[in-house]
């Protein structure tokens, strides 16, 4: 499908474009995501002199809401605000109705059209779609028999933001993007995965690329394996129902995980800009070795948490929890043994893991080292040594720490392993994690499709969670259950101590 909607590759990974006029249409205006994501970094943008004067939102979802109601949300979303933002919720519109209904576009294109005149929105249009996934492709559908998947009169552009997740399985991804691209180019496309608008995130891009010193031994030779943790120390709160269709799996590595593996792992880009980038992640994600059934068997692990303590309180398990099954096999835990089949990484593994109920909430990335060829310290006190280890912390207290051996002070040989600290907070204080929303509304609206996620990187992830989703597919499915505050079944353990591996134990 071709239009005048098409944007550049985008500018790369620089702060401080100017951003457009345009009108922001939400659908799912009514929902959790606009209150607690999408309202507080508009306001957080505005509050930064972000926005463009010529800037508004209109809201969009069946709730049968007034303009006002939805502007009182948006003020109480963001309470610190100043009046700058009060001045601009006081514009914002909202529609009632049905998504995929004739009278909602016919109503949201005469707000469109009021925009433009009364606002200076120029014709320039984002539509981000908050609402439920299933209802992604008939909104998708709406929009392009609307005739809104092109700008407005004497706008550049109009684009589609999503949220994940993007599709079920592979086959249901795939089914999602030839429906998304019947009705809008790729390059109008930005599906979100807030990890990558973290800080430390994007720090990984800058310490292996801006630095001499790691690169050269960011390899195999040097690195004798990676792991990859997210850790959330809640369970699943009130999301059971979405939960329960969704799995660790599906929730945090075919997304979060693979989009940090991916920027860890790639060749160096030969530009920051989308292109590049994304072209280097996806070469990544390709590498990655998909596994035979057994394989998949064997090379994975799948928990579930059961009742136990957290935080010094007692937690109930996940059958317990609110819209779960009582004999529910849905994972809140899974630990993978992946490898890389390139030259660069063939025979390092990389593990990852993810889980709810574990003792805290937590994301690294840990690089550790080979251990030196030959310990000279023979009957000394050294052998207690850990190899070297580069940890990335991605969240809370994020940073970088490298953790080597020093010697004790004494009249003994005796060493112990000691860190070197970078903590984001202290050298750059005031600055707070806004999450990733603030700059991912940002760079989509000016057309910086770095941080995004391509189509084909969207299915490479897939193709490498699927071997798993489809072994785990028996009844049962080889299920762990760890109690709630402990770090996953124990047999999570066992996946490395067959390597002569173990976990790295994130410190608090
Ligand atoms: N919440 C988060 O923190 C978060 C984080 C990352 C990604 N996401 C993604 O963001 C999207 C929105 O999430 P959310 O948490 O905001 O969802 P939500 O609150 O459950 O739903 C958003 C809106 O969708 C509409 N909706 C709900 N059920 C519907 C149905 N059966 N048919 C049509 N519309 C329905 C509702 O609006 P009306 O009933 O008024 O139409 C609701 O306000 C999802 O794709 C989610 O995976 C959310």
């Amino acid at each position: 499908m071709t239009t005048a909607a098409g944007d550049g590759a985008g500018a790369g990974v620089v702060e401080g474009a100017e951003t457009p006029p345009l009108a922001l249409v939400i659908f799912g205006a009514s929902g959790d995501l606009t209150s607690r994501k999408i309202l507080p970094a508009l306001a957080n943008l505005a509050e930064r002199g972000r926005l463009h004067e010529g800037f508004t939102v209109i809201g969009v979802a069946r709730t049968e809401w007034s303009d006002e109601e939805f502007r009182q949300v948006a003020l109480k979303e963001a309470p610190g605000a100043s009046r700058r933002w009060a001045k601009l919720v006081s514009r914002f519109r909202y529609v009632a109705g049905e998504y995929a209904a004739t009278e909602t576009f016919d109503r949201l294109r005469e707000l469109l059209a009021e925009a433009d005149e009364h606002h200076g929105t120029k014709g320039n249009r984002i539509y981000y779609l908050a609402t439920i996934p299933d209802v992604f492709a008939m909104v998708v559908e709406a929009l392009a028999k609307e005739s809104c998947n092109v700008p407005g009169t004497g706008g550049d552009f109009a684009r589609l933001v999503i949220e994940k997740p993007f599709g079920h399985d592979l086959e249901s991804a795939v089914a999602l993007d030839r429906t998304i691209h019947a009705a809008f180019d790729e390059d109008q496309i930005y599906r979100i995965d807030h990890y990558m608008g973290k800080e430390t995130v994007q720090n990984v891009l800058a310490l292996r690329f801006a630095n001499a010193v790691f690169e050269p031994i960011w390899n195999r030779r040097y690195i004798e394996q990676v792991q990859i943790t997210v850790a959330e120390s809640i369970g699943v709160e009130h999301r059971g129902g979405f939960y329960e269709r969704a799995g660790a799996l599906r929730d945090i590595v075919q997304n979060h995980v693979m989009q940090v593996l991916a920027l860890t792992l790639m060749e160096a880009p030969t530009g920051m800009d989308a292109h590049h980038i994304r072209d280097e992640k996806v070469k990544l994600l390709r590498s990655i070795a998909i596994p035979t059934p057994d394989e998949a068997v064997d090379r994975a692990v799948r928990g579930q948490y059961t009742a136990g303590v957290v935080d010094r309180a007692p937690v109930p398990g996940y059958r317990e929890e609110d819209g779960v099954a009582p004999e529910s096999a849905t994972e809140t835990y899974v630990a993978l043994r992946l490898s890389v089949e390139n030259w660069r990484w063939a025979g390092v593994p990389v593990y990852v893991r993810t889980g709810k109920r574990l003792p805290g909430r937590v994301t690294e990335v840990v690089l550790q080292f080979h251990r030196v060829p030959f310990l000279a310290f023979e009957g000394t006190l050294a052998r207690r040594l850990r190899p070297n280890v580069l940890v990335l912390r991605i969240q809370p207290d994020e940073g970088i720490s490298l953790h080597f051996g020093a010697k004790v002070p004494g009249e003994t040989f005796e060493l112990e392993s000691v860190a070197m600290q970078f903590g984001y907070n202290q050298v750059f204080p005031g600055r707070e994690e806004s999450g990733g929303y603030p700059r991912l509304l940002h760079d989509a609206m000016v057309g910086d499709a770095t941080l995004f996620i391509r189509s084909d990187e969207v299915q490479q992830a897939w193709r490498i969670v699927d071997p798993y989703l489809q072994a785990w597919s028996e009844p049962g499915g080889g299920l762990h259950f760890y109690p709630a505050g402990t770090w996953g079944p124990h047999i999570a353990d066992l996946l490395l101590e067959r390597s002569g591996d173990s976990w790295w134990v994130p410190e608090p």
